[in-house]
Order: structure tokens, then sequence, then C-alpha cells
């Protein structure tokens, strides 16, 4: 199963992930933690990539085409992927049609006030990467392992409003691109996890 998960910042596209890629055998690949993971290592697509990202805004098109592309040639794909991120523009989705066109798109949505709330709300665990919100944290290191909590630097909520301009201006145009290919499934994201993850395996029929 080739899966994209479709959504604004912040609408639990990473939340779900784990569990979708469980249920469905196949490896998670997030275009967000890949570049953060290069930026951390300061290689040349990290170095390329900060700027953007630390803005909020989308890193260029051929930088992730080629990034993707790559890790779905990878043997852990052979059975399929959960794509999350990516695409994020219609120049990335036609690309993906060519080098792996998904049998699937789930797209969560969550109104804009909470997903504001969600982002800057949102701690990651520097050790495990979990992720958490400050609404349900009890204690300053991440409940899982112990690790130190930290805030993303596109959470900040100067750069937040930013990146959802740029979801409804670059990214939402998708929605109608997946519908004309009849591959879109919608999924109310304003529920909790849990509800939100049984939505989503219905939707996919798993
Ligand atoms: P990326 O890392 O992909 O960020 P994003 O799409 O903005 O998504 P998020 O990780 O912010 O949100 P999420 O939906 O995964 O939410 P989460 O589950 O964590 O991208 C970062 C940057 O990289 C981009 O801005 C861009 O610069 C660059 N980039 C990446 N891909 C690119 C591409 N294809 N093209 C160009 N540039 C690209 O949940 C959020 C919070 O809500 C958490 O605190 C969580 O605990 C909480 N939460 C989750 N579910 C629920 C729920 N049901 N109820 C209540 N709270 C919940």
């Amino acid at each position: 199963m080739k899966l994209v998960f479709l959504g604004p910042p912040g609408a639990g596209k990473g939340t779900q992930a784990a569990g979708v890629c469980m249920r469905f055998k196949i490896p998670h690949i997030s275009t967000g933690d890949m570049l953060r993971s290069a930026v951390a290592k300061g290689t040349p697509t990290g170095l390329k990539a900060k700027t953007y990202m630390d803005a909020g805004a989308l890193v260029p098109d051929e930088v992730l085409v080629k990034m993707v592309g790559e890790r779905i040639s990878e043997p852990d794909c052979v059975n399929g992927f959960l794509l999350d991120g990516f695409p994020r523009t219609v120049a990335q989705a036609e690309a993906l049609e060519e080098i792996g066109k998904p049998d699937a798109v789930v797209d969560v949505e969550v109104p804009d006030e909470k997903l504001l709330t969600r982002l800057t709300g949102r701690r990651v665990c520097e050790s495990c990467k979990g992720t958490f919100h400050i609404s349900t944290l009890t204690g300053t290191v991440c409940p899982d392992c112990g690790g130190e909590l930290i805030q993303r630097e596109d959470d900040k909520p100067a750069t937040t409003q930013n990146r959802l301009n740029v979801y409804h201006a670059q990214t939402a145009p998708l929605i109608d691109f997946y519908k004309e290919k009849g591959t879109l499934r919608v999924v109310d994201g304003d529920k909790t996890p849990s509800e939100v993850f049984e939505a989503i395996r219905v939707a996919l029929g798993g």
C-alpha cells in the first residue's frame, strides 16, 4: 500500500503515522524528519533547507523530489510506504505520479485556530523523538524515556501562522488534485487521537 498523509501542519499526521504503519506494515517516511536530520548533521541538503524551514516556507521542489525518490527506492519500500509531508505542491504531486503513484491519500482536517494551539504547545523528545502536547504533560521530561523535551524552532508563534498560510496557498490545492484522481479520503482530525486513528483505519478499509 502506497499511502500519503495530507493535511495542515499540526493536524496529527506524525501522531497517527506509527499506528498506521504498524497496521499496514509499511515504513513511515516523514520529509520533515528527514530534513531536520539533514540540518542536524550539517549536510549540503540540510544547509540549503534550514533557512526555508526556520521561516516556515517550503524547501524547493527539486530537493524534495530527489530526496523522496531515493528513499522510496530503498528495499524496505518494496511493499509500499507512508509519505508524511510529501507531496506539498502540485509539482511534487506530479513527480510522485511518476516515481510512486499513491493508492490512497488521507487528508486529515483540523480548523486553523486549533492548529495554532497544537503547534505552539507541541514538545518533541530529543532522545526518542516522541511528540507530546503541553496540555497532557505533567513533568518537564519525556514521559516515555526521560529525555529532554524541546520546542521545534518552527513551532514558535512567529512562524506558525506563516506555515498555515503556506499550507493554504501551496498544499491545499492537492485536495482537488487527488479528488480528481479518486484516491482522496477525508478524515476529521478534530477528535481524540484514538478516534482519528479509527477513522483512518475505516477510510483505508484496514
Ligand atoms: P513537517 O515536519 O512535515 O511539518 P508539518 O507538516 O508542518 O507537520 P507537523 O509535524 O507540524 O504536524 P503533524 O501533522 O505531524 O502533527 P503532530 O502529529 O506532530 O515539515 C516541517 C518543514 O519542513 C516545513 O515547514 C518545510 O519547511 C519542510 N518540508 C517538509 N516537507 C516538505 C515538502 N514536501 N516540501 C517542501 N518543504 C518541506 O501533532 C501536532 C501537535 O498536536 C502535537 O503536540 C500532538 O501531540 C498534538 N495532537 C496530535 N493529534 C491530536 C489530536 N487528535 N487531538 C489533540 N492534539 C493532538
